[in-house]
């Protein structure tokens, strides 16, 4: 299909991208043997038939114990320079990634382990992969605010490395507010933050957080839609939303990607960008989750340079950088 080709063509931006949902089936084996981790699975097919999920919850239980097998700073490393080449081979020249320190925290793997091969990685591909990113540390909002504080503490001395702060895990039944404090110091350090709402959570916690948390962006969002009101404040602030087709599949915020509101985002005047979230989990890198989307929504070529264009507009570039690729 000739939008196809035009999809494969343009330099694109990812900025709802979990680094740990990039680990692949054959990785996790990989670093399981390397640090002697026994997976409650015979082999690599066995565990992605494992990855059939019910909703968001099913899928985090096995994505946080997936990432038992991350043990060392090569680890970090060799798990997030996967994702790079292969964000290169998708045409992706500018990327935003989350990582989560409390799930690898909380089993003992300190801090600047995690961050600092990530970051490397990060680093690396600047100047060898022409990739250049930022990264998110991402809070767990099924954990206390206190944790989140106490997480920020030991974040303080390499902040340096850290673009922003994000909000995401279980989300029914934790609702931004419960974080204001939280993000307000986060906010204090100049910092600009994101959050997931509006995935399996209600509009109510949309506008929890742009009025309680500030934020910046919104990840997933995709119920704004049924606020109308939320529509016309999202579009009016230009407040960028970054959505995730083959997750919402997979996770049935979205029963099938042919029902997904892609294009009634576009046409409601939001911002909304395409990403791909937990990509080893959810079927789909970047690429895919456009072409699935072209396929199954009939994308005309204007939708999808709007969508690309929305990505670069999104990202937390320089305005002469941006101006670059607009
Ligand atoms: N962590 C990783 N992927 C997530 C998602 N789609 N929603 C909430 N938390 C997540
Ligand atoms: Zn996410």
């Amino acid at each position: 299909h000739p939008v196809d080709a035009l999809i494969r063509r343009l330099p694109k931006t990812e900025l709802h991208l979990h680094i740990e949902g990039t680990l692949e089936p054959e990785l996790m084996f990989a670093l399981a043997k390397r640090n002697g981790v026994a997976l409650p699975y015979a082999d690599v097919d066995a565990l992605r038939a494992a990855y059939d999920f019910s909703d968001l919850q099913s899928f985090l239980d096995l994505y946080y114990a997936g990432a038992d097998v991350l043990r060392t700073r090569q680890d970090f490393y060799d798990l997030t320079w996967a994702y790079l080449e292969r964000a290169q081979a998708d045409g992706i020249v500018h990327t935003e990634i989350f990582f989560d320190p409390q799930t690898h925290t909380g089993r003992g793997i300190p801090f600047d382990v995690a961050f600092g091969g990530i970051r490397q990685a990060l680093d690396d591909a600047r100047s060898r992969l022409g990739i250049s990113s930022r990264l998110i540390l991402s809070f767990l909002r099924h954990l206390s605010e206190e944790d989140g504080l106490a997480t920020l503490e030991v974040a303080l001395p390499h902040l340096a490395g850290i673009d922003g702060f994000g909000l995401d895990s279980s989300e029914r039944g934790h609702p931004p507010s419960k974080f204001q404090r939280l993000f307000a110091r986060c906010r204090s350090l100049g910092l600009p933050c994101v959050a997931h709402a509006g995935e399996e959570g209600p509009p109510a916690y949309v506008w929890e957080a742009l009025d309680l948390l500030q934020v910046v962006r919104i990840d997933h969002g995709v119920r704004s839609l049924e606020d109308l009101g939320l529509v016309q404040r999202l579009a009016e602030a230009r407040v960028p939303l970054t959505v995730c087709p083959l997750s919402n599949v997979r996770l049935k915020v979205c029963p099938q990607l042919a029902m997904h509101p892609l294009r009634q985002m576009l046409q409601a005047g939001l911002l909304a960008t395409v990403n791909s979230d937990d990509p080893a989990y959810f079927g789909g890198y970047l690429q895919e989750n456009f072409l699935a989307c072209r396929a199954a929504l009939d994308l005309s070529a204007d939708e999808v340079v709007r969508l690309v264009r929305n990505g670069f507009e999104a990202a937390w570039l320089p305005a002469a950088e941006q101006a670059r690729w607009l």
